[in-house]
């Protein structure tokens, strides 16, 4: 029976671009849910825009010297692009700055504030006296009350999830100025989650216990035993949606409060441009709505806009919340701010035909239970030993052979063997168990089962050899070529949610008369005999090497740049006298032997021809240096050095040393390319 949903995925911040995080996350597998279900003849309203209020918009602006709408055209559309680039199916892509969002969420906060469901209170909070503005949510940072983290935001602390007002930092400082902030009264609207408690706590604790994710009900039981307080939904900012009512003036809606109102409002816009009714995707009890987000978004969703809509007493709440963990980037925390992400533009650009093989590896890697990492080896593995050995191994053999044995046409299978009905019902049993999976979230397990579907078809192929029979015995080459295309039929269409590109290649291929998700399940003839099917291509090609040392080595490079960008540097000494630099006698010299100082962790003891004699030079270089790896070194020396003794031995000089922009101490080579002399005065 065809029923209604109402798939939400987080409206992405647009203060940068879309990362593989965000994609593993969030929108790979809400995605391919919504794939899944149109599949299934579901009407569907899958719904995203863009976030474009909030604190981070307004700092990126300010770094840069331009607008907040500069910053918020510009990413949204690079966003917008991507998403599309990608192959992520949305119904409509709208953003929190157009004129229905500003409508809608008004109109809702009006509606709440006319029912008596907000608390008007006049209280202390940060302030910035330099900047001359509040400080909330990003604005401040300071140490987090529950965990210590000591970079946690005034909203939310990223190390252990919690949200909090800004005054419960400890030690808060601006992050506009730095300055310690005071504290001025200002008045806002709260929203009485205490109020709310007893219907959350009936909802969630009781209602959700088996069919919400661990994780997900785990941190609203723990919200929710912590005690919910009111919480502010009004900020003191002028980059956001004006407060709607009288005494709002200079006041803006808290970004949380209206970026999920921007579900609603996408949704209206989609329904509009299509003559469809809105309210029945948001409003009729029939409806399932899912909201597809990162953990850090599972108290919004969970908790805050369960209560919005609650007060609002309209709207239904959400069925499920399938919050993912995050992903890792080679190891390391993917962050934004340090470029250390694997950026979909960038992807696109540098594999443009292939969407589906970071589908395939985002999906297979998904982190669902736990944070899981993403590598460029794991990447590289899972397209050649999988998408290309085994799922497209088994389509060009089918295609090829079935071109070759029979110019294209299906040939008409004879009598059936065990091994041909048992392998068809297996075939027929996918899309139950496949279903399963998805409906559970489990996209992970669905995408090794659906290569579970293409590794069933190769192993029929492997233990049938066709090419060996096909002088021997045609007749049964012919019942086993039609099972094999039966098998490549219900993986064109089976794969749609997950891999949607090559679904779409291999039904052309095939040209395949049916797409429906039920025929495979019902067992129907998906490919009659005498259909003629298309010529074959490569659904996927190999990934070589030098591709991903190409991408390791983008990684490296953008790892050092955030390093010298965020590197400090050293303040200048004081300024010379060009009479007291030309006192310095420096001269190129090569080192001849060296030898650890005994009970001296950082001195070599060296002995360096200099051109002009050979002298003892002591140099505290050893934590960097063994003595061998430095003999034969030439260096920059400092001859004319009033000499001292270091732990009895005379230094005679001083070789010069710098670092490297990572931090490595090196020599201050005379180029090795270019040899000098011994001896030769540098001036
Ligand atoms: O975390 C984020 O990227 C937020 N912009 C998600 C917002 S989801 C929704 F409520 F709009
Ligand atoms: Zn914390």
């Amino acid at each position: 029976m065809s029923k209604r949903f109402t798939i939400t995925a987080a409206l992405p911040y647009t203060n940068g671009p879309i990362h593989i995080g965000h994609l593993a996350g969030v929108y790979i597998p809400a995605d391919i849910y919504a794939r899944f279900l149109r599949l299934q003849g579901h009407d569907v309203a899958f719904i995203c825009g863009s976030d474009e209020h909030g604190v981070p918009i307004t700092l990126k602006a300010k770094k840069e010297g331009v607008t907040p709408q500069d910053i918020v055209d510009r990413y949204h559309a690079n966003i917008k692009t991507s998403f599309d680039d990608f192959g992520i199916s949305f119904d409509n892509y709208s953003r929190t700055s157009a004129k229905n969002h500003h409508e809608t969420a008004s109109e809702f906060f009006k509606t709440l504030y006319d029912k008596g469901e907000f608390i008007e209170e006049t209280t202390a909070q940060l302030y910035d006296d330099e900047a001359n503005q509040f400080l909330a949510d990003r604005f401040v940072v300071g140490t987090c009350p529950k965990c210590g983290n000591e970079e946690s935001y005034g909203d939310q602390c990223e190390a252990c999830g919690t949200t909090h007002n800004a005054t419960d930092l400890i030690n808060p400082k601006s992050a506009i100025t730095g300055a310690t902030p005071s504290l001025k009264e200002t008045k806002h609207w709260f929203l009485p989650l205490d109020k709310h408690e007893s219907f959350l706590k009936e909802w969630i604790l009781d209602g959700h216990k088996s069919d919400w994710k661990p994780n997900v009900y785990g941190q609203c039981k723990s919200w929710i035993e912590d005690g919910l307080r009111p919480r502010a939904v009004t900020r003191d900012l002028d980059w956001g949606i004006p407060v709607p009512v009288e005494s709002g003036d200079g006041k803006v809606l808290y970004v949380w409060f209206d970026a999920p109102i921007g579900y609603i409002s996408s949704t209206k816009e989609w329904a509009q441009r299509n003559g469809k009714d809105w309210e029945p995707y948001w409003k009729d009890k029939d409806t399932t709505l899912v909201h597809f987000i990162g953990k850090d978004n599972i108290v919004f969703h969970c908790i805050i806009f369960p209560a919005m809509l609650k007060a609002e007493g309209s709207y239904i709440l959400p069925e499920n919340v399938p919050a993912n963990e995050f992903l890792n980037l080679e190891g390391q925390k993917l962050s934004t701010s340090k470029n250390w992400a694997v950026w979909l533009p960038e992807y696109l650009k540098d594999f443009p035909e292939k969407q589906d093989v970071l589908r395939y590896v985002l999906t297979a890697t998904a982190p669902e239970t736990k944070d899981t990492d993403f590598t460029w080896k794991e990447f590289q593995a899972r397209n050649n030993n999988e998408l290309v050995a085994i799922f497209g191994n088994f389509i060009n053999r089918v295609l090829v052979l079935t071109q070759k044995y029979y110019e294209g046409s299906v040939p008409s299978p004879n009598a059936f063997f065990e091994i041909d009905t048992e392998t068809l019902e297996k075939v027929n049993a996918f899309p139950e168990s496949l279903s399963k999976s998805i409906e559970r979230y489990r996209f992970r397990e669905a995408s090794q089962e659906l290569m579970n579907l293409a590794r069933l078809g190769n192993k029929y192929l492997a233990d049938e050899e066709p090419w060996k029979l096909i002088k021997t015995d045609p007749e049964r080459v012919q019942t086993i070529m039609y099972v094999a295309l039966q098998v490549s039929a219900a993986l064109a269409i089976v794969s749609e949610p997950f891999l949607p590109t090559t679904s779409q290649k291999l039904k052309t291929m095939l040209q395949l008369p049916t797409h429906s998700w039920e025929a495979v399940e019902k067992g129907a003839t998906l490919l009659e005999p005498a259909h003629q099917i298309g010529t074959a291509a490569l659904l996927f090609a190999k990934i070589e090497d030098a591709e991903i040392e190409h991408q390791l080595e983008k990684l490296t490079q953008s790892k050092l740049e955030n390093t010298l960008a965020n590197k400090v540097v050293e303040p200048q000494k004081e300024t010379v006298s060009f009479e007291d630099f030309s006192k310095l006698d420096l001269r190129v010299g090569t080192i001849i032997s060296a030898e650890k100082m005994p009970k001296a962790k950082k001195l070599l003891e060296l002995q360096v021809d200099t051109g002009i004699d050979v002298r003892t030079i002591i140099s505290g270089i050893a934590e960097s240096f063994t003595a061998e790896s430095v003999v034969g070194k030439r260096v920059t020396v400092l001859v004319n050095l009033a000499p001292r003794a270091l732990r009895g031995v005379e230094s005679q000089g001083m070789i010069l040393m710098t670092e490297t922009p990572e931090g490595k101490l090196v020599f201050v080579n005379p180029d090795a390319a270019h040899p000098v002399a011994n001896g030769l005065k540098i001036s």
